[in-house]
């Protein structure tokens, strides 16, 4: 049994959790030990974060017992839902219940829940401006966790809701990366306009995240909004044409294109541009870096990030 402060860790197999998992990991002195919570404890990424020192335990967000057996004799708890394995708001909101359950009755002392903004408190379902999508929402990947922010204030769960920002990774992996357009030319395609989108490097919502859990009680029931920079199309454009040393267009196009680009979630993305375009104060204001540098010092920018992983940037 260690007398660390286990930190059970959802996700810890994939971009948030693994980043937060790999910071506490890094500080093996810092008195917190990693519970890795994941469906398949025989993957590869469970082993090597096994390997590295991680407890490694089974559990389904779909099954609230097994979350209960996860969560017992932890300290605290890092939970998050990923949308995009089902596209189901209503699904997102059932694994957040499922887990504040599970917080109550484990009796966690800090609870971070990596949540977004509920967009329909900006645009409500009947402002035209964008469609309502799935019956009820506006940009559903956002608004389902935002809906689920009460629940763990409801059942009195010490909680720091985590806001968090575009992954930079997403050029990486998510297909929002430079494609050639008919002209042979490389661009980012994004219906922002001239305004800011905030983004971040996936290791420092980790690193963010644990930052959080060191300060304890500071945070618990504050909300906590994080990026590394705010930045154009246009400079996200500039700044990929001088890392890459190849010419990167930004093409601007209306939220309406985007939503009829045909990718699955094509719609829900063009709306969450959108609304993260109109309104760009409310987006932007909470998200300053300060708030994440605060926390770690080593927060990137988009340069320093490029400098780091332009090569994996796919170009096609
Ligand atoms: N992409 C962005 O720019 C961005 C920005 C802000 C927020 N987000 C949000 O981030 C969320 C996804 O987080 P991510 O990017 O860190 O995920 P990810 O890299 O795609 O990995 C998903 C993680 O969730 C775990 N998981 C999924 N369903 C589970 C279940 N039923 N039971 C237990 N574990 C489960 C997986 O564990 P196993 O497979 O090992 O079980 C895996 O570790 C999405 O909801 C998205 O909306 C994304």
């Amino acid at each position: 049994m260690t007398d660390k402060k286990i930190i059970a860790v959802v996700g810890a197999t994939g971009a948030q959790g693994g980043g937060l998992a790999q910071a506490m990991l890094n500080e093996p002195t810092s008195g917190f030990a990693v519970r890795a919570l994941t469906r398949k404890v025989g993957s590869d990424k469970a082993k090597e974060l096994e390997k590295l020192g991680a407890e490694v335990v089974e559990a389904d967000l779909d099954d609230v017992e097994s979350l209960k057996r996860a969560f017992t004799g932890a300290y605290g708890a890092f939970l998050l839902t990923n949308f995009w394995e089902h596209f189901s708001p209503e699904k997102e909101f059932a694994q957040a219940k499922n887990m504040a359950q599970a917080a109550k009755q484990s009796h966690l002392q800090h609870v971070i829940w990596s949540t977004l903004e509920d967009t329909r408190g900006w645009v409500p379902l009947s402002d035209n401006r964008m469609p309502t999508l799935m019956g009820k929402y506006k940009v559903p990947h956002f608004d389902a966790k935002g809906e689920a922010d009460h629940l763990f204030a409801d059942a009195q769960i010490p909680t720091t809701w985590l806001l968090t920002s575009f992954y930079w990774e997403n050029l990486i992996y998510f297909g929002a990366g430079p494609k050639k357009g008919p002209d042979g030319k490389l661009a980012i395609t994004f219906p922002m306009g001239d305004k800011k989108l905030p983004g971040i490097a996936v290791e420092d919502i980790g690193k963010a995240a644990f930052a959080i859990f060191k300060k304890g009680k500071e945070f618990i029931g504050k909300t906590v909004a994080i990026a590394g920079e705010h930045l154009t199309g246009a400079q996200m454009a500039a700044a990929l044409t001088k890392a890459l040393g190849q010419e990167v267009r930004y093409n601007d196009v209306t939220p309406e294109v985007y939503r009829s680009f045909g990718f699955p979630g094509a719609d829900d993305l063009g709306n969450m541009f959108q609304f993260k375009r109109d309104f760009q104060e409310a987006f932007c204001g909470p998200r300053d870096p300060s708030v994440a540098r605060a926390l770690n010092p080593s927060l990137q920018t988009f340069e320093t990030w490029l400098a780091h992983n332009k090569s994996r940037i796919p170009l096609t």
